[in-house]
């Protein structure tokens, strides 16, 4: 079978510092989509930088109340001024977001699992249907798949599905790399992730930033990469990895703990912010969040 063990980064060549051209559009790989979906994906990200905020707030769906999350309305609603999308799931989005809100939507469509079955966790199903998609004015989609877990057909199957569903009414579909605790967070395997639902149809893949070789990942993916958070870490460090994704060819972030779970949610926000559209280092940025942090005390 072709090349099936020929993935060493040393043998290939993803031309990294060569930008792959989208005529006559923003969006990396997007220019040949039709109206409504490019219109869509302009709502998600910039048209003046091809990048995107979207702030994820749907861990929800599979761990129940999550630190930070609680209470969506306390706690989320004070960001959404600051991101360019919101990733979340229909109940939260019914229940608790205004329906005046001027964001793009990133909703949860797959599921049916939960934290309290670890083992089970890969296992899931699609649980949105394009209808309930449409009623909800979604641009994205966000389907987790599980790339060499047990489930890893199945979830494949979600994904190619919702994407045949997706692609009759101009939705976006982000195909969510969903590590698995047997899976090493390696670009080797973000890299086979990534580039198989791209093959498959995805028009936005998520995965976590590597510290080696992250540009190899976005050079070999015809499509936007948006980088997820991960567990809380200094916020510095997010700030820093915020960059260095954006740097390395990321067209944003779908972040979530790192800011909901910061210190101080609104100033994160607004230092991400400064970092993804404002130009920022991530020092300088950190400076602003230290000084919107002390302000509101
Ligand atoms: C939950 C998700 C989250 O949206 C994703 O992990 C981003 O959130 P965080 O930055 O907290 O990792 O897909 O399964």
């Amino acid at each position: 079978m072709a090349d099936l063990d020929g993935t060493q980064a040393e043998q290939k060549q993803y031309f990294s510092d060569v930008p792959q051209e989208s005529p006559g559009y923003f969006l990396k790989g997007s220019h040949q989509y039709d109206w409504g979906l490019k219109n869509r994906l302009a709502k998600v990200f910039n048209p003046a930088n091809g990048r995107t905020i979207m702030l994820a707030f749907d861990h929800g769906y599979f761990q129940g109340p999550t630190t930070g999350l609680e209470r969506v309305d306390q706690t989320i609603l004070p960001l959404e001024p600051y991101c360019d999308c919101l990733m979340l799931t229909r109940g939260i989005q019914r229940s608790i977001i205004p329906a005046s809100t001027q964001k793009a939507i990133a909703l949860r469509a797959s599921g049916g699992t939960s934290m309290a079955r670890p083992d089970e966790l890969s296992n899931e199903s699609l649980a949105c249907s394009i209808e309930e998609a449409i009623r909800l004015n979604a641009s994205v989609l966000a389907v987790q798949v599980f790339i060499g877990s047990v489930h890893e057909r199945q979830t494949i199957s979600n994904l190619t599905r919702l994407i045949d569903q997706a692609n009759r009414y101009g939705i976006a579909v982000m195909g969510v790399v969903a590590v698995g605790r047997e899976m090493a967070r390696t670009a080797r395997y973000f890299r086979l992730a990534t580039r198989i639902m791209a093959e498959l149809g995805a028009h936005i893949l998520k995965c976590y930033y590597t510290d080696e070789d992250f540009d190899s990942i976005t050079s070999c993916c015809p499509v936007p990469i948006v980088i997820a958070g991960g567990k809380k870490i200094p916020e510095l460090d997010a700030l820093k990895m915020a960059y260095n994704a954006c740097e390395q060819g990321a067209s944003g972030v779908d972040m979530g703990r790192n800011i909901f779970q910061s210190d101080a949610p609104v100033p994160m926000m607004r230092a991400v912010r400064g970092v993804v559209h404002g130009g920022m280092k991530p020092d300088e940025a950190y400076q602003m969040y230290q000084d919107l942090k002390a302000e509101q005390a």
